[in-house]
């Protein structure tokens, strides 16, 4: 079962990434291609700041070791590493919500 967060107002988000921090976790969203996409502040390898990483197209990369990922493929590392942990959004009355799992 999954429930709904609101995360973050439209008005706020910029070109590019934006750190975005919701009960205390922090989350990046990105613009690709006038999609919003949300995904983990954090690298899944050392826990490096991704919102200091590159964003170029649909790939973020790690600027600590350069772990890359694919942001339109569920966060998958495209050498095969351990993926980002992306989650599903929508956008509602100006807001971007994103879909909050149980196990977080
Ligand atoms: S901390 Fe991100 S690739 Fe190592």
């Amino acid at each position: 079962m999954a429930d709904w967060a609101k995360l973050v107002d439209l008005k706020d988000i910029g070109e590019g990434m934006t750190a975005v921090t919701l009960d205390g976790r922090g989350y990046v969203v990105a613009v690709i291609e006038d999609e919003y996409v949300c995904f983990d502040a954090l690298c899944p390898h050392r826990q490096a700041s991704l919102i200091d990483g590159f964003l170029e197209e649909n790939v973020v990369t790690c600027p600590l070791h350069g772990w890359r990922f694919d942001l339109q493929s569920k966060g998958k590392e495209i050498h095969g590493y351990r993926s980002l942990r992306t989650y599903e959004t929508r956008v509602e009355n100006g807001t971007i919500l994103i879909k909050m799992e149980n196990d977080l």
